[in-house]
């Protein structure tokens, strides 16, 4: 059953040695690696301090709404301007939605530092629910590869290209709308101003007033900029049981095939 998670994301801690250890030697994350023998504890520890310290890796930790760790997404920023990313999810977790859910957020965020052009990731051809992850946030396979001798499937996001771009607008629209809905409504409205904010659906702090008045916005805001307007506030689309309205992030993605649809 997929479960719609109010993410949380944070670059990794200190105190997240210990945890990111035990996650990577999991079974099934060593098996999805290239290099599949356990992880020795001393050798983990002066990974991650190499990690801590190195400008190029962005190190993010997924958590649920309660600030409960949920799974990892890392990239390492390369020579050529793109960044190679993995990601695991805590073995409970898996197979509910929130491995396609917690890279797209990652991608997102990492894409909003500015750090790479595009972002790839070599995966092992038989790790069917990892390329199906890749693929669901926007990768396009671009073939085979080989890794320390392996075959691997090369996914790619070109974080220049114009779907990516028109995402991020959208992004920032809703994020201004949703900075502005906090300006008007003061104490009253306590909610995070980030891509993981939930807005319709279990988890959300905006009450369905609220809730329309941001819409009622965001759609002003894109008519204003595009034209003839999105209807966000249609029965349909409020009432689909996978809501595009759940979180900023999928609002923003729903937004960007609108904009970009053949007319
Ligand atoms: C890969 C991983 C991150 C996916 O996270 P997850 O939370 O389980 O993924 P989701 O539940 O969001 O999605 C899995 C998708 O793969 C599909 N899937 C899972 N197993 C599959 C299989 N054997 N064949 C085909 N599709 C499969 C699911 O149906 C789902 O697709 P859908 O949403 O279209 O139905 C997680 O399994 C993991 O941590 N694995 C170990 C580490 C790893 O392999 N990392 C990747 C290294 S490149």
């Amino acid at each position: 059953m997929k479960t719609q998670v109010a993410f949380k994301i944070r670059t990794a801690a200190p105190e997240d040695c210990r945890l990111l250890w035990e996650w990577a030697n999991d079974p099934a994350v060593r098996a999805g690696a290239f290099s599949s023998d356990p992880i020795p504890w001393e050798r983990h520890l002066d990974w991650f301090k190499g990690k801590q310290a190195d400008p190029n890796c962005t190190l993010y930790i997924l958590m649920d709404g309660q600030g409960h760790p949920l799974g990892q997404v890392r990239f390492d920023r390369q020579p050529d301007g793109s960044a190679e990313t993995d990601i695991s999810i805590a073995r409970d977790y898996r197979g509910r939605g929130m491995g396609t859910q917690a890279l797209g957020l990652a991608c997102e965020s990492f894409r909003e530092s500015g750090k790479a052009r595009r972002i790839v990731a070599f995966i092992k051809p038989e790790n069917l629910a990892s390329i199906r992850i890749f693929e669901r946030a926007g990768f396009s396979n671009r073939g085979k590869k080989w890794v320390s001798q392996q075959e691997a499937v090369f996914m790619n996001l070109d974080l220049e290209d114009q779907g990516t771009k028109v995402q991020a607008e959208m992004m920032q629209v809703i994020l201004d709308a949703l900075r502005g809905l906090k300006d008007d409504m003061g104490q009253e409205l306590r909610i995070e101003v980030s891509p993981a904010t939930v807005l319709y659906g279990t988890g959300s702090d905006l009450d369905s007033l609220a809730l329309i008045q941001l819409l009622i916005d965001v759609e002003k805001r894109i008519s204003e900029r595009y034209g003839p307007a999105v209807t966000l506030t249609d029965e349909k689309v409020l009432t689909r049981e996978d809501s595009p309205l759940h979180t900023v992030s999928s609002l923003a993605q729903y937004l960007a095939t609108w904009v970009m649809r053949p007319t």
